[in-house]
């Protein structure tokens, strides 16, 4: 038996079972052929050791706390890179050249607006509507509007939704937002780079001049760089699977967008400022340990855990120093919230339930205290967070569509209901 193979015994039947190894991480016993030849499946709830695919885009050590895009880290991208040109790398696996960079930009910018029928969507939600609500259904109908891009067996219609999709997220994000404050929607001004056009469409008023702060845009750009992918999560896996079955780019993606909103996902940036917002002062943090400890309470610390990082998430650091600048830089000297964040994280980085189980503040425990600085609702972080995850959904959903072993996702089930019965007519019921 070779090293690149594993013995499994399985009632009196011995199955050889492949073993694949990756360029790094952990290598995975391949058990496609188990049901064919021993008629049982695994069993893997939540898929804590299930591989579902194999992908060159992210790589993400838990343990040390690494994160990779492309073999790049990402404190390197965050420190010294742009946001489109972090798509970019994504996209097509290297960074780019001055010329590529260019012509990328300008391919993005040129997408920028949005059918202008697309207006008459907004007005059919309410406008308290929440507006990963109203995401959900615009990046839906997208597919209704741009039908020379959704043949996905054609290379070059898949190249320009993803383009479409990039381009159009943030605006469609900023018209969720005017929608939602009932303030006119404000037009993409394609001189401006990706995300001063993003704030420019969130807060300008057409009554008055509108300046991007430069501090601000760079700190939301690396925000969104932080969050462009984080290879096989719920909504990525949700994006794949929706994509498996050859639906149009927009559908996966809205489903990505639903799969997103979940508070144990992207929607933990919304609670943890909603939960910083509950304690209000430092001397109410012990009596939240308290709940988020007790099994007998459903509370837990929003912000904190994640599936894979057992360390400091690596992106939680970058996103710390991003909300000192942007406080700095607007002038706030004491924010009660941030005083909340960061001595719950003192504490519960010292408490014994957190260290134990590993659980230390993720992406999402900063985010909020940063976003709303710069202005941001609390319903908005959501979508800011799916905004800058649609480059991440492409990507995942290209790499599928273009490996050729690709097949529809279809997993199985260990059945615990009624056995075979035979119907019984209503007069018969007891
Ligand atoms: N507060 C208190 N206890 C926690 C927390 C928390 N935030 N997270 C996990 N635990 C406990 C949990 O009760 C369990 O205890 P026990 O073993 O005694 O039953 C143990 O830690 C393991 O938790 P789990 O739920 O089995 O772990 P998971 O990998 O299924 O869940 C998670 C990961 C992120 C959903 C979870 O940590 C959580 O709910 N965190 C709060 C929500 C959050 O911040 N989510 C953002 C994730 S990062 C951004 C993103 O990727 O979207």
């Amino acid at each position: 038996m070779s090293s690149t193979s594993s013995m499994l015994n399985v009632d009196d039947k011995s199955v050889e079972l492949a073993v694949k190894e990756g360029t790094i991480g952990p290598s995975v016993v391949d058990i496609s052929k188990l049901y064919g030849q021993t008629g049982m499946f695994t069993y893997d709830p939540g898929f804590t050791s299930t591989a579902a695919c194999e992908s060159k885009i992210t790589y993400i050590d838990g343990d040390k706390g690494v994160l990779l895009y492309r073999g790049f880290p990402i404190e390197q991208l965050a420190e010294h890179g742009d946001f489109l040109e972090t798509c970019y790398l994504l996209l097509y696996g290297e960074l780019p050249t001055a010329a590529q960079k260019a012509d990328f930009d300008y391919r993005v910018t040129r997408h920028t607006m949005v059918h202008d029928q697309m207006n008459r969507f907004f007005t059919g939600f309410r406008r308290d509507a929440h507006p990963m609500a109203i995401m959900v259904g615009c990046v839906g109908a997208l597919s209704a509007f741009y039908h020379d891009s959704t043949d996905i067996s054609d290379p070059h219609q898949r190249m320009v939704a993803s383009m479409r999709m990039i381009a159009k997220m943030p605006t469609l994000a900023a018209m969720a937002y005017k929608y939602h404050v009932g303030q006119p929607f404000v037009y993409p001004q394609n001189e401006l780079d990706y995300t001063s056009n993003f704030l420019r469409m969130c807060f300008a008023v057409p009554a008055e001049e509108y300046k991007v702060n430069p501090v601000l845009a760079r700190a939301l750009d690396r925000i969104f760089i932080l969050h462009a992918d984080h290879e096989q999560n719920a909504s990525t896996s949700t994006v794949r699977l929706a994509g498996s079955s050859g639906a149009n780019p927009f559908a996966c993606i809205a489903a990505g967008i639903a799969c997103l909103w979940g508070p144990a996902h992207g929607g933990a940036n919304e609670a943890a400022l909603k939960m910083l917002e509950e304690i209000g002062t430092p001397d109410r943090i012990p009596e939240y340990i308290a709940k988020a400890k007790d099994k007998n309470d459903p509370f837990r610390l929003m912000g904190f855990g994640h599936r894979v990082y057992k360390n400091y998430d690596p992106r939680a650091r970058i996103m710390q120093k991003t909300t000192h600048e942007v406080l700095n830089e607007l002038g706030i000297k004491d924010d009660p919230l941030l005083d909340v964040a960061v001595e719950l994280e003192q504490i519960a980085l010292k408490d014994e339930y957190f260290v134990e189980k590993k659980l230390y503040p993720n992406i999402d425990f900063y985010s909020g205290i940063t976003l709303k600085a710069m202005g941001f609702p609390t319903s908005m972080f959501t979508v800011l967070f799916a905004l800058a995850r649609t480059v991440g959904w492409i990507a995942q959903w290209s790499e599928m569509i273009e490996d050729p072993s690709q097949r529809i996702g279809r997993p199985r089930q260990l059945y615990v209901g009624s056995p075979r019965r035979d119907y019984v007519t209503v007069a018969q019921r007891g």
